[in-house]
């Protein structure tokens, strides 16, 4: 431990969707993962977030058990629609006041809270008018964005305007595997940047009202290679890097937007009418979250055709290209393991904006939990996964990146989208039935790492329940 800075960030993280519940509670208004859970066949299990991890009644005792790890930053998401129902115009109070508590029990626990804006949960009003197709919705999003900031700003200093702009846009937009659930091809692209100018324009009037902030936003980058060095493949590369790494770093980071891409995806014209905001998109910001979770290695098609419109694809104009299985270690996710990939992502970041702080603001892996007859997770696969990501933070502090803090995805087991509840990903185990609680062994881990060796509450088995 004593190789990171004293102040280095240690947290976990979470989403609303994914753990509150309590859908119809209070006032909130329903957003687009509500309607596309409940589209047949979108969700694996057929599940929804209606009640998820109950965290909407439970968060106490949630933040409580993250503390008890020696963790000391919490982040979690805002639901839009807890706070404005209809996405814009009239303010719903209970809404507020749940992230309100959320944040002073952190506090109380010394823990500090980490707000995300925007963590895919379009309010779906928004979504019927259009939703992150129209320029409209980038300024709902700085309304409400200025609206929450200015009730809860007292009690929450960090704020991340949206997480991982590429799944809203390309997986809910181009591949339809995320609500909406739209498969629009490369017209997707235009929520890519309608998402990125809601965040510009979300920094630019927070930064005017609160100066005193920190403030940025998450994406999330792969490390990447070609299959060979073979011209073609080193296209998909280019084409896959561009599509996943590129067009989000480069318009938020140096105010550009990657020529290739928009030659590959026949955007330009389109793009460059909306030149101008650029410079909005590029406001500075105070760190950039990474989430990393996996390598991709790519290859072209045998034919040199990489586009194929007709295909439902998370990379639009680049349809064709394969994601090759390496043989390395795969989680349960089908994602390769791969931890030196953390610091190239980093590096990534680091070209572009030496200077900028970053925060590894999601890592972590599903992997099959089973509870034992004592009640305990020995979820060692887990466990090996943040050893060696924290190793590879290690590394990226060690060459003087400026690597700020890590967040663990996630605090607890949820509602992994499309998944459902089929996969787990929490370092504490939920039990559905009952809402019971249970720290896996990769929770006991962070709490060994972290100093708090007697493990969670001091509990003698390890094995921190709580109903
Ligand atoms: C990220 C998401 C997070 C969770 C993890 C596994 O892409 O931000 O909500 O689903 O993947």
């Amino acid at each position: 431990m004593s190789d990171f800075p004293d102040d280095f960030v240690w947290g976990a993280a979470t989403a609303s969707y994914q753990i509150e519940g309590a859908a119809a509670e209070d006032g909130r208004g329903a957003s687009i993962w509500d309607t596309f859970a409940r589209v047949p066949g979108a969700i694996v299990d057929g599940s929804n977030g209606d009640v998820a991890d109950d965290h909407y009644h439970r968060y106490a005792e949630d933040i409580a058990l993250l503390a008890s790890l020696g963790l000391k930053a919490y982040r979690f998401s805002i639901s839009w629609s807890r706070v404005l129902p209809t996405g814009s115009g009239q303010v719903n109070q209970a809404g507020l006041d749940f992230y309100r508590r959320i944040a002073e029990t952190c506090r109380q626990h010394g823990v500090t809270p980490y707000a995300t804006l925007y963590h895919w949960d379009l309010p779906q009003p928004l979504e019927d008018a259009g939703g992150w197709l129209e320029r409209k919705t980038a300024e709902r999003f700085r309304d409400y964005a200025v609206t929450t900031v200015a009730a809860l700003s007292d009690v929450i200093s960090n704020w991340t305007t949206l997480n991982e702009p590429w799944c809203s846009s390309l997986l809910g937009y181009g591949a339809g595997v995320h609500a909406p659930g739209k498969t629009l091809g490369t017209q997707s692209l235009h929520a890519v940047h309608h998402l990125l100018l809601g965040h510009g324009l979300a920094v630019q009037a927070l930064r005017e009202q609160h100066p005193s902030l920190s403030l940025g936003i998450t994406v999330n980058l792969y490390s990447m290679r070609a299959a060979s060095s073979s011209e073609l493949d080193l296209e998909a590369l280019r084409r896959v890097d561009g599509l996943q790494n590129r067009l989000f770093l480069d318009p938020l980071l140096l105010g550009t937007y990657p020529t290739d891409v928009l030659a590959d995806t026949g955007t330009a014209a389109w793009f460059a009418e909306r030149s101008d905001d650029l410079a909005v998109i590029s406001t500075p910001i105070n760190f950039l979250g990474v989430n990393y979770y996996s390598r991709h290695t790519v290859a072209a098609p045998a034919d040199g055709v990489f586009a194929d419109p007709s295909q439902a694809s998370m990379l639009p104009g680049s349809e064709r290209i394969e994601f090759v299985d390496t043989g390395a270690p795969k989680t349960e996710m089908g994602w390769e393991v791969h931890p030196d990939g953390l610091v190239d992502v980093i590096e990534m970041v680091h070209d572009r904006t030496p200077e900028l702080p970053v925060l590894v603001t999601e890592n972590g892996a599903a992997y099959v939990d089973v509870v034992e007859a004592d009640g305990s997770v020995q979820d060692l696969e887990r466990q090996q996964y943040f050893e060696g990501h924290v190793e590879a933070c290690r590394e990226a502090v060690r060459r003087g990146l400026p690597l700020h803090g890590y967040f663990a995805w996630s605090l607890m087991d949820n509602y992994e989208w499309a998944f459902g509840y089929t996969k787990r990903f929490g370092i504490v185990y939920v039990d559905y039935e009952t809402q019971v609680r249970t720290v896996k062994a990769s929770g006991r881990w962070f709490a060994e790492l972290l100093g708090c060796a007697g493990g969670p509450r001091g509990d003698p088995t390890h094995n921190a329940r709580s109903a």
